[in-house]
């Protein structure tokens, strides 16, 4: 057995044979969560540098939450609950809060850079592992390319506002959507993956600017609306009733998709077992709070039946309110902005969940070079946005992009197991952060995951169960043989 932190050189042309044992020990083998920690940092040819502090992880974790829920989904979810959107927004938090609470956990005992993945390698086993990752790739990369998608409509509503210009739908569609290739969704992942070649430092501090403009868009919108506030408007609050709410609410949870994003930022925090639980807690504290006073103002303004079919309500409310039309232009620069932050963080995530996969082995080693120079992998970041940047511009994403909802409420649901298994297999292990009254707070955040993904769609389902499938082939096709758990096992 090599010692802690001790990796062996299992080159990609060199596989090793498997360890011995049967095939259900191999596929359970789990990575001491001191081995886990030991590595951190450590990259092929270079190591990560730690340069981001609490300010910097909530930055990123609001970044990759506050996008296309606030700006556009708010919308299509009212007509579902009506002025109890509010409730729906408070019930999508509530659910995220038990999972944000064995996020925070976690991120301060294991630190690393694979988040719910290395959770679970510590405490599944490497099979589970794998599929969380696998998991995670939905999440964040397939998610990006959906977010870009979205982002180059913003764009358009920008550019038609300012210069009465619309990019045609042969550049700003995939095919079989009427289009040839969506160049924007294409360029805001290449911009993103410009300043993540940069290094994090650099991409946190972007990242922060964008967050600031963002939150102080929706700030505007508030003190704008404010005004056009009529107490009649919220009189039938719950038109549709709880149903309508929950159902709402299964909608919104999209929006709190992402708090969990600075934990991928591990071996680049400065203290991450300080920072890491608070900045997941706070980012989700300011998220909610935003969400909800958004929702109160938008609803108390506009009546709720209004909101029926209206594509981008919030520009819509701030013209009612003020007779004013360059408004809309102000949101759409704000959610563009908006968007590109999102885009910018999970692609960030994205990278760092492969580079800890790399460094196990279970995919190539190229995602876990680093860059001498700029502390950053490189090779990993310029893979990843290709893959990312050609699926959001050349192919229609559909059901695919809606299964990112399942592959993240499974890691989510992943996560809170962990920390039950982590806490009877590992007592004494120091915790910077402990969610409260475990086992039942953990089990209460399991059971809403597994609740919210029984509430998605057949299709959304036969479309993550194929997901899963190729996942499962290139494991044992793969990974099984190259893990570094196996060679260090001989
Ligand atoms: N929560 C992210 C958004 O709303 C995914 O865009």
């Amino acid at each position: 057995m090599l010692e802690h932190g001790a990796s062996p050189p299992a080159g990609d042309s060199d596989p090793r044979p498997p360890s011995s044992g049967g095939l259900a020990t191999r596929l359970m083998r789990r990575k001491p969560v001191e081995r886990l920690v030991a590595e951190g940092g450590q990259g092929e040819g270079g190591t990560l540098r730690r340069s981001m502090g609490m300010w910097q992880l909530t930055m990123i974790s609001i970044g990759a939450t506050l996008g296309t829920g606030i700006f556009v989904v708010l919308g299509e979810a009212v007509p579902d609950a009506g002025p109890a959107v509010i409730l729906a927004f408070v019930i999508a938090g509530v659910t995220a809060l038990f999972s944000a609470l064995s996020y925070a956990e976690l991120a301060g005992s294991i630190p690393v850079s694979g988040s719910s993945y290395s959770y679970a390698y510590a405490t599944l086993g490497e099979l589970v592992a794998w599929v969380c990752g696998w998991c995670l790739i939905l999440e964040y990369g397939v998610s990006v390319a959906a977010v870009a998608v979205g982002w180059g409509q913003y764009l358009n509503e920008l550019l038609n506002g300012v210069f009465g210009v619309t990019i045609p739908d042969a550049l700003s569609q995939p095919p079989g959507d009427g289009g040839i290739f969506n160049l924007p969704a294409l360029l805001v992942v290449l911009l993103a993956m410009v300043f993540l070649l940069g290094g994090a430092k650099e991409s946190a501090r972007a990242n922060t600017i964008m967050v600031v403009v963002k939150i102080a868009a929706l700030l505007l919108f508030c003190g704008v609306a404010v005004q056009g506030v009529r107490s009649g408007n919220y009189a039938n609050f719950f038109p549709m009733g709880m149903a309508g709410v929950s159902a709402a609410g299964a909608t919104l949870f999209f929006s709190y998709i992402g708090f969990d994003a600075a934990s991928t930022a591990g071996e680049e925090a400065k203290d991450p077992q300080r920072d890491l639980p608070r900045a997941i807690m706070l980012s989700l504290v300011i998220v909610t709070a935003l969400y909800c006073l958004v929702a109160a103002i938008a609803v108390g303004a506009m009546p709720w039946q209004r909101f029926e079919g209206s594509e981008a309500a919030l520009a819509g409310i701030m013209k009612a309110v003020t007779g004013q039309s360059w408004w809309a232009v102000l949101l759409a620069f704000g959610a563009v902005v908006a968007i590109a932050s999102v885009v910018l963080t999970v692609l960030y995530g994205q990278t760092r969940i492969l580079f800890a996969m790399s460094r196990d082995g279970l995919v190539p080693k190229v995602f876990s070079k680093v860059h001498p120079k700029s502390g950053a992998p490189r090779a990993n970041t310029v893979l990843v946005s290709l893959f990312c940047g050609v699926l959001a511009a050349a192919v229609p994403l559909g059901e695919l992009a809606d299964a990112t909802s399942i592959g993240t409420l499974f890691a989510f649901a992943l996560v809170n197991i962990a920390v039950i298994v982590l806490r009877r297999t590992r007592p004494d292990m120091p915790r910077s952060f402990r969610t409260p009254l475990s086992p039942l707070f953990p089990a209460i955040g399991f059971l809403l995951c597994v609740y919210m993904m029984g509430s998605l769609g057949t299709v959304t389902w036969m479309v993550f169960g194929v997901w899963m499938v190729v996942g499962l082939v290139f494991y044992f096709g793969y990974g099984l043989r190259r893990s570094r758990l196996a060679t260090a096992e001989k």
